[in-house]
C-alpha cells in the first residue's frame, strides 16, 4: 500500500546569500516565485495536509500564495535551521501520525514523478527515504555519508565536512519522506552543534540511522531537477535548466525557436505546432495558436493569440486577446483588456487599452486607442487618438461603428459614438456623436494666398 503523505514545505529562511530585500522563495524563475513551483508539485502529488513553514517576510510570502487555498501556514519566529523549521509542524502533523514528505521552498524544479518514486520506495519497515543525486560539482550541498552496506549513515553539511568528505559527489537534495512519529521524537533531541550553530534536519536523519532505523537513499538521475537555489548564480542555473526543459518540450511538439536559450516561456503557457518564435521573447501564462510567428523581443503576458498571427518585433501584449490572421507591430503595445478580432492590422507605435477591434479593422500608425469599441472593417488613420480621460476620476468610452473611415490626425473626445459607415475627415476633433453614414469634419477652412511667400521674402 502506497502512503499518502502530509506535505511540509520549508520556506522560512531569509536566503542571506541572495542579498535581497525580497524573501528568497519569492524570487522569480521564468516570471513565477520559486515557492509556487514547489507548491504546484506538491498539489500534483496525492497528499493529506499541505503545510508551509514561513518566517522571514512571512506576510509577503503568505499574500503571494493566497491563491493556493488548501495551504496551512505555520510560523517559525526565528529561523534556527531546517530541523527547527520542521519542529514548528510538530503540533499539527505530529498528532496526525502520517508519513511526512518534506520539501524545500528553494528546490523548484522537482518533478511530481520523482515524488511518486519516493513514495513507492517507502515501505513500513523503512523509517525515512532521502532523495539524493550525484553532482560533478557538489559544492555547497550536504554530502551523503554511507556505511559499509549501502544504507545512509550520515548527512554532513559542506561547512562541517572533512576534506575527504568534501570529495563525495552524492548530495542531499533536502527532500525526504519520513514517518512522523520518529521524525518529531528525534527532532526533540538534536542540538546546534555544528559550524552554523543551527538545528539541522539532516542530524535527525543521521540520528535515526544511528538508532537502528532504516534510512535509505533514492537517487535521482536527472540532477537538474533538485538544484537548490541559494544565490543568484544558482537562480540563473535553475532558470536555464527550466527553460531547456520547457523549450525542448515545445520543440518536440512542433514549435520552431530561433534561439531557445534566449527565449523565456513559462510553464503555464501553451504553444501550438508551427509556431515560430524569434529570440529574446518572454511568453508568460499565454496561449499561441498554430502557425503564429512572434518576432524578436516581444513580451506576451497572460494573453491568447490565435492562429497564423504575426506579432512583429518589440511588441508588448499584456492581458489581451488576439484573433486569427491578425498582425501587430513592430512596436505595438497592447495593454490590459485589448481584444483584436480576426485579420486585424495594428501597426507601429500603436497603443491599445481596454478596447475591442472587430474583424478586419486597422490602426496602422502611431495611435492611442483606449476604452473604445471599434466595429469591423474600420480604418483608423495615422495619429488617431481617443481622448478617454477627462483629467478627473473618469475614463469614457468611444464607440466606432462598422465600416467607419477615420482620417489621419483625428481625435475622438469621449464619451462619443461614431455611427457605422461614417467618414471622419483628416484633422477632425469629434466631440459630439455622429449618426450612421455621415461625414464629419471640424477644421478651419483652408485659405491659400497665391504668391504671398515670394512677396513676403522680397519685403513687398
Ligand atoms: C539544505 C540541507 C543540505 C542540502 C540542501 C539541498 C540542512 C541542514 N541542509 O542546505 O544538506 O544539501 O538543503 O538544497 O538541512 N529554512 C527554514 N527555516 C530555517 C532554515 C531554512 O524554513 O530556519 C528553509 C529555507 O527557506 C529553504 C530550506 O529550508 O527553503 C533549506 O534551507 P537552506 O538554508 O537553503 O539550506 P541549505 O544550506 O541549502
Ligand atoms: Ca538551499
Amino acid at each position: 500500500m502506497l502512503v499518502t503523505p502530509d506535505i511540509l514545505i520549508l520556506a522560512a529562511g531569509q536566503g542571506k546569500r541572495m542579498r535581497s530585500e525580497c524573501p528568497k522563495v519569492l524570487h522569480p524563475l521564468l516570471g513565477r516565485p520559486l515557492l509556487h513551483y514547489v507548491i504546484e508539485t506538491a498539489l500534483e502529488t496525492p497528499h493529506g495536509a499541505l503545510v508551509v513553514v514561513v518566517g522571514h517576510g512571512a506576510e509577503q510570502v503568505k499574500k503571494n500564495c493566497c491563491d493556493f487555498k488548501t495551504i496551512q501556514f505555520l510560523h517559525q519566529e526565528n529561523q534556527l535551521g531546517t530541523g527547527h523549521a520542521v519542529q514548528q509542524a510538530k503540533e499539527v502533523l505530529g498528532k496526525r501520525g502520517r508519513t511526512v514528505l518534506v520539501l524545500s521552498g528553494d528546490v523548484p524544479l522537482l518533478l511530481p514523478s520523482t515524488l511518486q518514486r519516493l513514495i513507492e520506495a517507502k515501505s513500513s519497515d523503512i523509517s525515512a527515504v532521502v532523495l539524493t543525486t550525484r553532482l560533478s560539482e557538489p559544492t555547497g550541498y550536504g554530502r551523503i555519508i554511507r556505511s559499509e552496506g549501502a544504507a545512509i549513515f550520515d548527512i554532513r553539511e559542506e561547512k562541517d565536512c572533512s576534506n575527504a568528505e568534501r570529495s563525495i559527489h552524492e548530495i542531499n537534495t533536502g527532500i525526504y519522506l519520513i514517518d512522523s512519529a520518529v521524525l518529531f521524537s528525534t527532532l526533540d533531541h538534536i542540538t546546534p552543534n555544528n559550524a552554523q550553530r543551527e538545528y539541522y534536519l539532516t542530524d535527525a536523519l543521521a540520528s535515526l540511522a544511528a538508532n537502528g532505523h532504516q534510512v535509505i537513499a533514492l537517487e535521482t538521475l536527472e540532477s537538474n531537477e533538485v538544484l537548490g537555489i541559494n544565490d543568484r548564480i544558482e537562480l540563473l542555473r535553475a532558470e536555464r535548466a527550466l527553460k531547456e526543459r520547457i523549450n525542448s518540450k515545445w520543440m518536440i511538439s512542433g514549435v520552431t525557436f530561433e534561439d531557445p536559450e534566449n527565449t523565456f516561456i513559462d510553464s503555464r503557457s501553451k504553444l501550438s505546432p508551427d509556431v515560430r518564435i524569434e529570440q529574446g521573447c518572454h511568453i508568460y501564462e499565454s496561449t499561441v495558436g498554430a502557425g503564429t510567428v512572434i518576432e524578436t523581443g516581444c513580451r506576451i503576458h497572460h494573453s491568447s493569440i490565435g492562429q497564423r498571427a504575426l506579432i512583429r518585433q518589440g511588441s508588448h501584449v499584456i492581458d489581451s486577446r488576439i484573433g486569427n490572421d491578425t498582425t501587430i507591430g513592430p512596436y505595438a503595445h497592447l495593454r490590459p483588456g485589448s481584444e483584436l478580432g480576426n485579420q486585424v492590422k495594428v501597426g507601429n507605435f500603436v497603443e491599445i487599452k481596454n478596447s475591442t477591434f472587430g474583424d478586419e479593422s486597422k490602426a496602422l500608425h502611431l495611435s492611442y486607442i483606449g476604452d473604445a469599441t471599434i466595429g469591423s472593417n474600420v480604418n483608423l488613420g495615422c495619429g488617431f487618438i481617443t481622448c478617454n480621460f477627462d483629467g478627473g476620476p473618469q475614463k469614457h468610452r468611444t464607440i466606432i461603428g462598422n465600416g467607419v473611415f477615420v482620417g489621419s490626425d483625428s481625435q475622438a473626445v469621449a464619451p462619443v459614438e461614431i455611427g457605422a459607415g461614417s467618414y471622419v475627415a483628416s484633422g477632425t476633433t469629434v466631440t459630439e456623436s455622429v449618426p450612421e453614414d455621415s461625414l464629419v469634419i471640424s477644421r478651419g477652412r483652408q485659405i491659400t494666398k497665391a504668391g504671398y511667400a515670394r512677396r513676403y521674402r522680397k519685403g513687398e
